[in-house]
């Protein structure tokens, strides 16, 4: 079997932030396959979002699960070249800065023919530390088509020497998603009711290695939004990421009344969440775009971002995640009121990817 395009993703965000391209390819007749790594397996991070996003099951699952960095990439190396030689698309498409990311950028672009298109490249939080810094590096490098969501971010992929004729400005995906969500969001979910959420609350959530594998720091991170909660008189809402639920058990974590821990959210339930919360606090990528384009407050418990622009437009402050500062930026962003351009772009970057591919589109 043969696909003009091939999709390889593996976790939450990827699954979301591609669910716009992969309908665009299904709208304007694209061949595509769906080669699903399996880094995420567990269903409320990986088959509640192919069902609500209303996505063709993938056709190859490599179902490598979870493991140390390299055994997991190489595992998924290994299988994607397999695919890829039976598939043979003309361009594979990954999306982000996760190992999932940097194994199908490693496997496609050995092989002739093929090329790849990396979706969200450009993005840059000078971090070396984390592991998607090098993700993200490297599959810029290695790609053939680059997809920067802003200037900035193409600003940065000709500062590391990279040709200006690989790269198209398109926005993001998850404007997109957004988009074609949120009303549908609105409409179907009760998760307001369900959650007892009748009067103002904040939206936390907090999954990111270098936050929740240190006891010290995890617990720092708690505190400070607990306090946070208390001086704003919020109950806070952590839909809990099973890398951070795991570390609140083996830690023994005793997690503040003010934060009610509960299940991860699917994605039209997390919107409504995310649109009516008072603030978010996120050390997530995906939730400091969603809530800057949502018109929430967010502070980033986290020392850098690789999403400047969320700063720059007065849509997010970074926190870290020492109680003074996180009080101290919650007190300021929502001391200042929602109105910002949302910098992520018009909503239509998956048809501008499709685009610069060159795919006819009617
Ligand atoms: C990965 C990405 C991160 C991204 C996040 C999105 C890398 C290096 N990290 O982090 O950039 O922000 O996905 O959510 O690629 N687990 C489950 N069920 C699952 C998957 C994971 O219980 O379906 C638990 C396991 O205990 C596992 C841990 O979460 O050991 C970490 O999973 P892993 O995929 O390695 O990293 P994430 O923290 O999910
Ligand atoms: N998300 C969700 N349910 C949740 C938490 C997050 O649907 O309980 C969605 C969120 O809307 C965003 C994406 O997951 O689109 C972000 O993924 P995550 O925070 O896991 O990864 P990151 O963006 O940091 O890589």
């Amino acid at each position: 079997m043969s696909s003009t395009l091939s999709f390889v993703l593996g976790t939450r965000p990827e699954i979301i932030k591609l669910s716009p391209v992969i309908r665009s390819c299904q709208r304007y007749d694209v061949p595509f396959s769906l080669i699903h790594t399996g880094q995420h397996y567990s269903d409320e991070l990986d088959s509640v979002f192919f069902e609500q996003l209303e996505l063709p099951p993938p056709e190859y699952n490599l179902a490598v699960g979870s493991s140390s960095h390299g055994e997991q990439t190489g595992e998924m190396i290994v299988g994607i070249e397999s695919v890829l030689e039976e598939e043979r698309p003309d361009v594979v498409l990954v999306q982000g800065d996760t190992n999932s990311v940097l194994a199908g950028t490693i496997a496609a672009t050995k092989m002739k023919g093929i090329e790849v298109g990396h979706v969200e490249a450009g993005l840059r939080s000078f971090d070396r530390e984390m592991p998607e810094e090098v993700n993200r590096r490297l599959a810029d490098h290695a790609a053939d088509h680059l997809f920067p969501p802003t200037e900035t971010s193409r600003q940065q992929l000709l500062s590391e020497g990279l040709a200006d004729d690989r790269i198209t400005v398109t926005g993001n995906t998850i404007v997109d998603a957004v988009t074609q969500n949120v009303e549908i969001a609105h409409e179907r979910s009760s998760v307001l009711a369900e959650l007892g959420l009748e009067s103002e609350f904040g939206l936390l959530t907090a999954h990111r290695a270098e936050n929740v594998d240190d006891r010290e720091r995890f617990v720092t991170l708690l505190d400070g939004v607990a306090r946070a909660a208390r001086e704003q008189d919020l109950l806070v809402v952590y839909p809990i990421h099973p890398r951070a639920d795991k570390w609140v058990s083996e830690f023994g974590i005793d997690v503040p009344a003010e934060i009610r821990l509960v299940e991860p959210q699917d994605f039209l339930d997390f919107l409504v969440l995310e649109d009516e919360a008072t603030i978010v606090f996120t050390d997530s990528g995906g939730v400091q775009e969603e809530s800057c384009i949502l018109q929430t407050p967010c502070v980033t418990l986290r020392d850098n971002t690789e999403r400047p622009e969320t700063v720059e437009v007065g849509a997010n402050r970074i926190v870290g995640v020492e109680s003074e500062s996180v009080v101290e930026g919650v007190r300021e962003i929502l001391g200042v009121g929602p109105n910002w351009e949302n910098p992520f772009g018009d909503g239509t970057a998956a048809k501008q990817i499709l685009d610069a591919l060159e795919y006819d589109q009617a």
